[in-house]
């Protein structure tokens, strides 16, 4: 079949913001109805990144337990609950508008229980609870093992908070329902919490201290998927690279670059893929072991938040702009060009200069990243920044920045699509195209979506695709 190696889409469509699975995404996912004939209701939606649509899958399986199917519909609800996101303080104000929603709902309907869950529950939740009385519950990340004790409190007429952080809670032994899948790929989360205190970021606030789960439940837990018939593994926390276990007997010490090696091992049939990466953590040993395994995908989410060292020093990444250009570097040298990675930018940080912001364009086309995931700064309670530094650029600047780096982001993100046209790439089939019936949709090892003509091919196989176009944000082929 002959076709234009780019067709015209590519210069039409903007490149799609999509938004990756592992990312704060402004979106809401709703989970799925299970049908086992329990008693009560749960609808639970979740917000903000890919930990909390994991924390609900743990969540619903710890309620199924207590009597709760879940349901996809509101109306149908004994039980709501908001899993939230504090991130940025437009996430929240998407929080708030629902739950306000949700209370004119609970109006109609008395005897319907509402909850908080996640990262906006220890900060609000006196609000939440005595000023605006819009809840029953609130709970934090690491008290969802209280969640049945609370809703006797609740059932019992009282209102039950408990938003208690743990330096031990890893919820390894509790089994997710899995709502959030596809039955081909799935979200395991290996560690919780975060100490590393960039002074922009609210999440070792919400999300309390670092800790990383038992390396053999994480195995386990990878084993069964496969059992069950998945292909793809996402393995989950905030700094994936910082992982570390020892066990109890102190014999045993699995860092990440180990723990990869081992999910990799399950089955060569098993995708593997991590999120994210922190650019002073991630280490050669575990681009070596990307390189070793097949089945490990090549592709690495790298946050850089700047381009410029004083930036970064401000941010308390703890690295500067050599130190990340160099990991970039050992990333092409080790594992080659065609290994994607993607970053997350923050245009606007405190006192950043037009100069500084102009680093952060040149950085992107240093690395020439394949996606990016864009913010302007935003002030958050509590944090280092919001402590210690003036959030003095005016949002129109914060703004024109930000459009700035989604722009070069895009010219590279095409210019990266565009390279992978008129090769094959192996592709784990997911499921149906949106576009059509008639087409199937996947990813290649680098994440990126391709879309193909189905064939005999069938969701959860892996086949061979001849990439003859792009979009720009997707790739177009045929098996072959
Ligand atoms: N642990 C990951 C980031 C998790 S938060 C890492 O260190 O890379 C996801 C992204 O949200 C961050 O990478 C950052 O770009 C963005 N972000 C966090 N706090 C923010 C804030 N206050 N304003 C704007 N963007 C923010
Ligand atoms: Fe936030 Fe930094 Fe931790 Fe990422 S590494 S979650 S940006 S504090
Ligand atoms: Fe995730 Fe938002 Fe919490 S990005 S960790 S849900 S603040």
């Amino acid at each position: 079949m002959s076709q234009p190696l780019l067709t015209l889409d590519f210069l039409d469509t903007p490149a799609a913001p999509a938004a990756a699975d592992h990312q704060p995404a402004q979106d809401v996912r709703v989970s799925p109805a299970t049908r086992t004939g329990r008693q009560r209701k749960l609808y639970i939606e979740s917000y903000g990144c890919q930990m909390n649509f994991s924390d609900s899958e743990i969540v619903s399986s710890i309620l199924f337990e207590e009597g709760f199917d879940t349901t996809e519909q509101l109306a149908d609800a004994d039980l709501v609950l908001l899993n939230t996101c504090s991130i940025r303080e437009k996430a929240e104000q998407t929080v708030r508008m629902r739950l306000s929603q949700i209370n004119s709902h609970k109006k109609r309907n008395p005897g319907l229980l509402v909850g908080v869950l996640g990262c906006m529950a220890e900060r609000l939740k006196s609000k939440f609870l005595e000023e605006e009385k819009l809840v029953d519950l609130v709970v934090g990340p690491d008290a969802y093992r209280d969640l049945p004790n609370l809703i006797r409190e609740v059932d019992g007429g009282q209102k039950a908070v408990n938003v208690l952080l743990s330096r031990d809670e890893t919820y390894a032994d509790i089994t997710p329902v899995r709502l959030n899948s596809n039955g081909i790929t799935a979200f395991v989360s290996i560690m919780r919490g975060c100490d590393n205190m960039c002074s922009f970021c609210v999440v070792p606030f919400t999300r309390g201290r670092e800790r990383s789960r038992d390396a053999h439940s994480i195995v386990q837990e990878c084993r069964d998927l496969v059992a069950q018939g998945y292909k793809e593994v996402t393995l989950l926390g905030q700094n994936v690279d910082s992982y570390k276990w020892t066990s109890e007997d102190g014999q045993e010490f699995v860092n990440f670059a180990q723990l990869l090696e081992r999910v990799a091992l399950i089955s060569p049939e098993l995708r593997v893929r991590f999120s994210t990466s922190h650019p002073k953590d991630i280490t050669d040993e575990v681009l070596y072991t990307m390189g070793k395994y097949e089945n490990i995908c090549k592709y690495i989410h790298l946050p850089a938040q700047s381009g410029n060292s004083r930036v970064l020093k401000l941010m308390n990444r703890t690295y500067d702009r050599p130190w990340y250009e160099e990991r970039v570097q050992a990333i092409r040298r080790i594992l080659g060009d065609d290994c994607a990675i993607s970053t997350d930018m923050i245009s606007g940080f405190c006192s950043e200069t037009e100069e500084e912001h102009l680093e952060t364009l040149s950085l992107i086309d240093f690395v020439q990243y394949d996606m990016g995931y864009n913010f302007f700064y935003s002030e958050r309670p509590g944090t280092l920044a919001a402590r210690k530094l003036a959030d003095d650029v005016p949002l129109e600047v914060k703004k024109r920045r930000l459009q700035e780096v989604i722009d070069r982001q895009q010219l590279h993100a095409r210019a990266r699509y565009a390279r992978m046209v008129g090769r094959v790439h192996r592709v784990l089939v997911e499921g149906r195209s949106k576009r059509s019936e008639e087409q199937l949709s996947g990813r290649n090892s680098q994440n990126q979506v391709v879309i193909f003509p189905k064939g005999t091919a069938q969701k959860g196989d892996y086949v061979n695709v001849l990439v003859t176009s792009t979009t720009g944000a997707a790739l177009l082929g045929e098996i072959v």
